[in-house]
């Protein structure tokens, strides 16, 4: 961990004193933490579970920053019992946990059921709800049944009923007790960051043509799982189901008309290309015009971008009970020359360029501290898309030592959170829970154990995976006893 001085923590100290304690969250708000199977569970291939990218990309020399996987992480697979009563200790309302499809279908298909994988999930569940605790489930945090990459992972419709078999089987499992489903934890991160997570990635595929595929799919993959919910479950299993995008905040560098449509065009390439189908059926009409544009000038004969039929976007529209939101970074946006055309890309079809204030306070990993970009962004979700609940499924802080004494996690939670007091009481946004990023260290995809976002410390130098809490884990609890920041 840098060094915080005594100069930082009387900074801090100032921090906390100005953030105003005059709010209490309402009733109705609830807190939780959050983690994904293959950053937790390990057991990679216990009792008949099948391979998933990520067990073999991590098998790749220098694809995980200290050459990690997440073949044990925090073992979860049996140590989910402690989990819960780590859970139970903080008091939250519910935990956001994955799925590992690969646990439940070996082979990713659905004809082949494996009943320990299934089982797992039934304990993990049931424990949940026997100490008060709502489990709320994604079904798809980034492990694709590594057998899909050979079909093309999520550039191919293939897919999209491949995902929907996989959803059904769930909602049928565990929709008697799970009343909260998440389909998809950010495309965005999967489809435009990192492609490779989908398997089949090479020169041939530009980034521009596939990521938009990519896209595409897992919005159709979404759509028809929330439908088959809508018909085949919903009136009995009273559930709902949204979807969790990641938004990193754009604000504008500068006053001028240019930069603040920069801004918004980042916005709407970033979330919007996600966000807008969900809510209204079709893309952003900056994203169609854009890439439609530069497409043309690219030579093609069509926009990369994929279309949907006008009865696609009929059956889009409102496929959301709930928006999830995970918030980390904010971003200065600056409008800049076109991008001249060359090999099509994603980022050139944004155009823009971004930074981050010097003076904005660090995090120990990537990141600042800018909790008005929670703030910024939780309002225009809000006059984006007509008032929709929110849920912020993922905030957390970073550092690299995972010390117990983590009292920039303590500050970073505590700003985040007013700022979400702010967005409800002064900005009347319905956000209605905060999930804190993560309920314990864990394996960190490309930066393996080097990063830590935990409440609870692992020890993963003990055969035991140890966890003991944080003074972070204390603060949380304190703020859902108190409700105040
Ligand atoms: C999110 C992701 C999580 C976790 C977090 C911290 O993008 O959903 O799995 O890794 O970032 O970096």
């Amino acid at each position: 961990m840098k060094s915080v001085g005594v100069v930082g923590i009387i900074f801090l100290a100032l921090i906390r004193a100005s953030i105003s304690n005059q709010w209490e969250f309402p009733d109705d708000f609830q807190f939780g933490t959050a983690t994904s199977a293959y950053q937790v569970e390990g057991g990679w291939n216990a009792d008949g579970k099948g391979v998933s990218v990520w067990d073999r990309l991590t098998q790749t020399p220098g694809f995980v920053t200290d050459g990690s996987n997440g073949t044990v992480a925090c073992d979860s697979y049996h140590k989910w019992e402690e989990d819960v009563q780590m859970i139970k200790n903080l008091n939250t309302d519910y935990y956001r946990f994955s799925l590992s499809w690969t646990r439940i279908f070996p082979n990713g298909f659905a004809n082949g059921i494996n009943q320990p994988g299934v089982d797992y999930y039934n304990n993990l569940i049931d424990e949940l709800i026997a100490n008060g605790i709502e489990p709320i489930v994604t079904l798809f945090h980034w492990d694709t049944p590594d057998i899909f990459s050979a079909l093309g992972g999520f550039y191919t419709p293939t897919f999209i009923d491949l995902f929907a078999n996989y959803a059904r089987t769930a909602f049928d499992l565990y929709g008697d007790r799970v009343k909260r489903w998440i389909t998809f934890n950010e495309p965005k991160v999967l489809c435009q960051d990192y492609s490779e997570f989908m398997g089949m990635i090479n020169e041939y595929y530009p980034n521009g043509i596939i990521e938009y595929l990519c896209s595409h799919h897992m919005i159709k993959a979404h759509v028809k799982a929330f439908r088959i919910y809508d018909l085949e479950f919903r009136l009995r299993q009273r559930g709902r189901v949204g979807i969790t995008l990641n938004f990193e905040w754009s604000e504008p560098a500068s006053d001028s008309p240019e930069d603040v449509v920069a801004a918004e065009q980042r916005r709407q390439f970033e979330f919007g290309l996600y966000a807008n189908p969900v809510v209204y059926g079709n893309y952003p009409q900056i994203v169609i015009d854009r890439v439609a544009e530069r497409s043309k000038l690219e030579g093609f004969p069509q926009s990369r971008l994929p279309k949907f039929s006008l009865l696609e976007q009929i059956n889009n529209r409102g496929t959301y009970d709930f928006l999830g939101l995970n918030h980390y970074n904010s971003w200065l946006v600056k409008a800049t020359e076109e991008v001249p055309i060359g090999k099509p890309s994603v980022q050139n079809d944004i155009g823009t360029s971004r930074h981050v204030d010097p003076g904005w306070e660090d995090t120990e990993w990537d990141g600042k501290v800018a909790p008005w970009g929670l703030r910024n962004s939780l309002i225009w979700l809000k006059k984006t898309y007509r008032d929709p609940e929110i849920l912020i499924t993922e905030c957390g802080y970073p550092d690299k030592t995972g010390t117990l004494e983590d009292d920039r996690r303590i500050s970073f939670l505590q700003q985040y959170l007013n700022a979400t007091l702010q967005a409800i009481y002064e900005d009347k946004v319905n956000v209605k829970g905060f999930t804190a990023w993560s309920l314990m260290d864990n394996f960190e995809w490309g930066q393996g154990y080097t990063v830590k976002f935990g409440l609870y410390f692992v020890d993963f130098n003990s055969p035991d995976r140890t966890r003991t809490p944080k003074k972070s884990a204390e603060y949380f609890r304190s703020v859902i006893e108190s409700r105040r920041v």
